[in-house]
């Protein structure tokens, strides 16, 4: 717990752009984050910034044991932690997330039923949040869920179009407090978890 703080917060001093926040999120916003990506059912997680791997594992514990969660991380020191979670259904990939679309396809996933992201939006050039968006939105089954917990609501602004309006919670225990916006994309989800 120590030493994940400790290599969050060199992340942070390295890149403060991409890390967006001195230390991983609490224990409230795992618990508030997976709870509004309800992924019991779902076949296919993505999970966007894993960072140390706490809302990770929360996912992992969540989801069914045939599920698949797949988290795209930009940090190498991040993706050198997290590919230390023994799980045989987590597969973790250094790289954008705006490649979601392209990562699913070459795993032979169509789809995701959910997507949680904890990448900052607010911080990163407008092209980018646009594009991963776009990806986000192409990426998810019918009736699928995007889940973002963020400082700022830029992401909104970006979402809006294809997703609408998101629903709002607001996670105080926290540094720096959150929301979390969760949209739904339109469509009924799929009856199987894709398995
Ligand atoms: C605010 S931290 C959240 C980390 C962790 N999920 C948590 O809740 O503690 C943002 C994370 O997004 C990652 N990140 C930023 N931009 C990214 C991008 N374009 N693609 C993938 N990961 C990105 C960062 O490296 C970092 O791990």
């Amino acid at each position: 717990m120590l030493h994940d703080n400790r290599t969050f917060l060199r992340a942070f001093l390295r890149s403060p752009q991409v890390v967006a926040s001195v230390i991983p999120s609490s224990s409230f916003v795992e618990r508030r984050v997976v709870r509004a990506a309800d992924v019991s059912r779902a076949g296919v997680v993505v999970e966007l910034g894993g960072g140390v791997g706490g809302i990770t594992r929360s996912l992992l514990q969540a989801m069914g044991p045939q599920a698949r969660l797949l988290v795209i991380e930009r940090t190498d020191r991040f993706v050198e932690v997290l590919k230390r979670i023994d799980d045989s259904r987590i597969e973790i990939v250094h790289g954008c997330a705006s490649s979601i679309v392209a990562q699913l396809a070459r795993r032979k996933r169509p789809a995701a039923d959910a997507v949680v992201s904890g990448i900052p939006f607010s911080t990163m050039p407008k092209a980018l949040g646009a594009e991963i968006i776009s990806a986000v939105h192409d990426a998810l089954a019918p009736g699928g869920r995007f889940v973002a917990y963020q400082l700022s609501d830029r992401v909104v602004r970006y979402a809006r179009p294809l997703l609408g309006e998101p629903a709002i919670e607001y996670e105080f225990r926290n540094v720096p407090p959150l929301r979390i916006f969760t949209w739904h994309k339109a469509g009924s989800p799929r009856k199987s978890n894709g398995i």
